[in-house]
C-alpha cells in the first residue's frame, strides 16, 4: 500500500515531495514483489508483502521477515510485533502512517524462522536496496539483528543501538525487533531510548518537524 502526499502534507516526518516517477517505480516494484517467485520462500507464503507507508517518507523502518498476519493480510508489522511497534511510535508522538515499513524479505520465512543467507540475499538485491534509493530516506530505522546483519555488516544490535551510525552515505538507527520482549522484557527500556533517540534527531531538522 502506497501512499501519495497529500498537497500539503500534515505530518512530521515527510515533508519532500516525492517525484511521480519513483511513486510509479515504487508501485511497480510492489506489483513485482507480489509475483515474485526468485527464492524458495515464495512457495510457502500467502501473500508477499512488499512493505507501505509514504513514498517520501524521512524515516523508513526495516524489520526482518512478515509473520503469520502480515502472510495473511500482505501489510508489514500488523501482528502482534506490529503492535508493540505502534505503541512505541505512540510514545514519540510520531505516526506509523508518516514512516515507509518493510522488512529484509517480502515473503514469510516457513514458521517464523531467520531467512537464509540466499534469500536475503536474493530480495535485498531485487527490491530493498531499489525501494531504499527511490524512497531515499533521511533516517533507516533497522528493527533487529537480521536488518542490522545486513544492511551495517555489524555482528548484533548491541553493537549497533543507542547511536546514530553513518554507513555508505546514509545514516541509520539501529534496535532490537519488537518480539524480542516476549522473551527478553529487559530490553523494552532500550527500545524505548533508541525510539526517544530518534524523536530527539527529528526534532533537530527542521524539515520534518
Ligand atoms: N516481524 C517483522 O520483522 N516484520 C513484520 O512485518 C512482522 C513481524
Amino acid at each position: 500500500m502506497l501512499r501519495r502526499a497529500p498537497s500539503h502534507p500534515p505530518c512530521r516526518a515527510s515533508r519532500k515531495s516525492p517525484a511521480t516517477l519513483e511513486v510509479k517505480r515504487l508501485e511497480d516494484l510492489a506489483r513485482r514483489i507480489r509475483i515474485c517467485i526468485k527464492c524458495p520462500l515464495h512457495e510457502s507464503r500467502t501473500q508477499a508483502v512488499p512493505g507501505e507507508g509514504r513514498a517520501d517518507a524521512e524515516v523508513m523502518i526495516i524489520g526482518e521477515a512478515p509473520g503469520k498476519q502480515e502472510d495473511q493480510t500482505g501489510r508489514p508489522f500488523v501482528g502482534s510485533s506490529g503492535k508493540y511497534l505502534d505503541h512505541v511510535l505512540e510514545g514519540t508522538g510520531i505516526q506509523r502512517a508518516d514512516f515507509f515499513i518493510t522488512n529484509t524479505v517480502k515473503c514469510r520465512p516457513p514458521a517464523n524462522r531467520t531467512p537464509r543467507t540466499d534469500e536475503l540475499d536474493t530480495c535485498t538485491a531485487l527490491y530493498l536496496f531499489e525501494q531504499i534509493r527511490l524512497i531515499n530516506p533521511k533516517i533507516i530505522l533497522l528493527l533487529g539483528g537480521v536488518a542490522v546483519k545486513r544492511l551495517l555488516g555489524l555482528k548484533s544490535v548491541e553493537q549497533a543501538r543507542g547511536r546514530f551510525i553513518e554507513h555508505e552515505g546514509r545514516k541509520y538507527l539501529a534496535t532490537y525487533h519488537p518480539a524480542v520482549r516476549f522473551y527478553r522484557e529487559d530490553l523494552t527500556q532500550k527500545i524505548k531510548q533508541d525510539f526517544e533517540l530518534l524523536k530527539q534527531e527529528l526534532r533537530k531538522d527542521p524539515r520534518i518537524t
